[in-house]
């Protein structure tokens, strides 16, 4: 996608080849920062604080994450110690493993003196594919809002749930992919941006990166979805997700399940965008099964964001004293979801259906 016209990614490798570099999305909207990731401490550091996020994406860091530490020592033990150091950084996002293990499975066969120069090709390769898979998605899921559009014939209001766009991945995006390919299709179209408190990934990312690219929105708050959809304001939501069990149950940001509840209520179609490696083939109970993450009850107390003066500031919100839970991540059960947007098409999300997702 393009900043300020022109082509940017959110991981790239730095021009001396000895780091990757990447938008610190903690600094979005108001700052642009990019940082140096040379070592396993960094990439860490970067999936824990957030200045990466996004389930694709804190996948393809991980990965660049083994690679780096290979840059430092191949041994076995090495190659151990940065898989399961990355593996504790975030533990809801299955792709988070998915790039670990994969990058284990090739390296490891290696001889020591190839590993270094072999696990920073595939981190690339893994890179590469995450985009190629996006396009796809984009590709499938437009033809979904093109449908819509052709029979309603006004432009169509998506709405959407956190930062699934580009910024969540290293191209295009899952949820934000179909939204950008209609678009530019010259499809008419509108999207809700939850705001998505605590971190408010849809007001400072999703607003932002559809701004970019001069995609109209309007930004709610995270409780006005359910009523724009008895108003008839809303044709579709479509999100992301952090994992998908074999059959169908979908995990992603909290208060995704409240819009999922709404849509079935008033009849509007609810998609959920993903790369096939987010799909937990090991799990089926998505509610009882995934982990959810926990985050620190200062992400609920206070929240942060840009005064008068220009300064950002960060204010509490409640009394002193007041305890808070920080639930990152909530699971929508399968009977709820209308299909699974892949970038080998739009299947429904039940275990027979999504066998083919499965296939090599
Ligand atoms: O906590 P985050 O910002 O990493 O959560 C991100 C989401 O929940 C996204 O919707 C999900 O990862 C899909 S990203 C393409």
């Amino acid at each position: 996608m393009k900043v300020n016209g022109q082509p940017c990614r959110t991981i790239w490798p730095a021009p001396d080849g000895r780091a990757v570099e990447i938008i610190d999305q903690t600094r979005l909207p108001h700052t642009w920062v990019t940082v140096r990731l040379e070592n396993l401490i960094d990439a860490e550091r970067a999936i824990r604080d957030m200045q990466v996020r996004g389930a694709p994406l804190i996948g393809v860091t991980a990965a660049y994450g083994v690679a780096l530490a290979m840059r430092h020592s191949t041994s076995d033990a090495a190659l151990e110690a940065a898989c399961s150091v990355l593996l504790a950084a975030r533990p809801t996002a299955v792709n988070l493993r998915w790039g670990i293990e994969r990058m284990r499975e090739f390296v490891a066969p290696l001889p020591e003196g190839a590993r270094a120069d072999a696990a920073w090709a595939e981190a690339a390769r893994i890179a590469e594919e995450d985009v190629a898979i996006n396009a796809e998605i984009g590709r499938h899921g437009a033809e979904l809002i093109r449908d819509i559009h052709q029979h309603k014939q006004a432009p169509v209001n998506i709405l959407t749930h956190c930062n699934a766009g580009w910024l969540a991945t290293v191209d295009w995006g899952t949820a934000l992919a179909p939204v950008y390919a209609a678009f530019d299709a010259g499809v008419p179209l509108h999207v809700w941006v939850d705001e998505t408190r605590p971190r408010n990934q849809g007001a400072s990312l999703t607003a932002w990166e559809l701004g970019q690219h001069g995609v109209p929105h309007t930004l709610i708050v995270d409780n006005a979805g359910g009523h724009l959809m008895q108003h008839g304001q809303v044709d579709l939501v479509i999100v992301g997700c952090d994992r998908v069990t074999a059959r169908g149950d979908v995990c992603n940001k909290i208060g995704t399940y409240l819009k999922a509840l709404a849509a079935h209520d008033n009849n509007v179609p609810f998609y959920v965008a993903l790369p096939t490696p987010t799909i937990d083939w090991y799990l089926q109970d998505g509610i009882r099964e995934i982990p959810i993450e926990e985050r620190a009850a200062e992400e609920v107390t206070h929240i942060s964001g840009r005064d008068r003066d220009g300064q950002m500031r960060q204010v509490q919100i409640c009394p002193d004293s007041t305890p808070a839970a920080n639930y990152g991540f909530d699971v929508t059960p399968a009977r709820l979801v209308g299909g699974l947007i892949t970038e080998r098409g739009v299947v429904a999300a039940n275990a027979a259906a999504m066998k083919v997702l499965g296939a090599t």
